[in-house]
């Protein structure tokens, strides 16, 4: 178990450190301007597959540098006004996106919305919502954690913690604020085993018995 990826970010802990450049590549050869921290990128590549998503879900927005986080605030509160984007665009140094550890994604359409992707919670995306915990994700901004979070729900918003912190914060309902102040450090020896095998054991729950039997096994 790692605890690497549980960094916090928000409004009360902006970010010190710029991420190294050379921890981030492409999340896919698809988007090779979509960035993401190394291990982040591999989850959700694996994730894409083990679901079938490849192609159906699109990524929209990943790693932001400062300078690009200053420039979507500046242009959505021009856009679209301020109330909105406190509701949607984290202050500049605020941003989860700024750690390579943050993806937007949106259902493939035509014309995608960057602040606000369509990531409904039906069909493909809510398969993936589902699974996102098994690979290390979890959907960060929820419409219940509002108050917590002090962002507006974002189903579309998706941010690496690892396992089993992923598999914990999701089971029990959780914001990562509250998963940081109630267990990060304490706790850790009560995580079941099963928790280790995220990938393994979302795709035997799900019966995808083929990856075993295509040698595609990669955990
Ligand atoms: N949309 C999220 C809150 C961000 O700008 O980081
Ligand atoms: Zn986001």
């Amino acid at each position: 178990m790692t605890e690497k990826y549980l960094t916090l970010v928000n409004i009360e802990h902006p970010i010190h450190h710029p991420v190294e450049r050379e921890t981030l590549v492409s999340v896919s050869e698809e988007h090779p301007g979509i960035l993401m921290e190394r291990t982040a990128a591999e989850a959700l590549q694996e994730l894409l597959a083990d679901i079938g998503g490849k192609g159906l879900i699109v990524p929209v927005s990943g790693w932001r540098s400062r300078k690009e986080q200053e420039k979507i605030w500046a242009d959505t509160v021009a856009d679209r006004g301020l109330a909105f984007a406190r509701k949607y665009v984290a202050l500049p140094g605020c941003s989860e996106h700024e750690t390579g550890l943050a993806i937007d994604l949106a259902a493939k359409a035509p014309d995608i919305d960057f602040i606000c992707p369509e990531f409904p919670r039906i069909g493909i995306c809510q398969k993936f919502r589902e699974a996102a915990p098994y690979y290390g994700f979890i959907e960060r901004y929820t419409k219940e954690k509002e108050s917590v979070t002090g962002i507006s729900e974002e189903p579309w918003h998706f941010r690496y913690v690892g396992t089993p912190h992923s598999i914990r914060i999701t089971e029990q309902n959780l914001a990562l604020e509250e998963y940081m102040e109630r267990f990060a450090g304490k706790d850790r020896r009560s995580v079941s085993r099963r928790s280790y095998l995220p990938g393994r054991m979302f795709r035997g729950m799900q019966g995808i018995s083929r990856m075993y039997a295509s040698g595609k096994e990669r955990i």
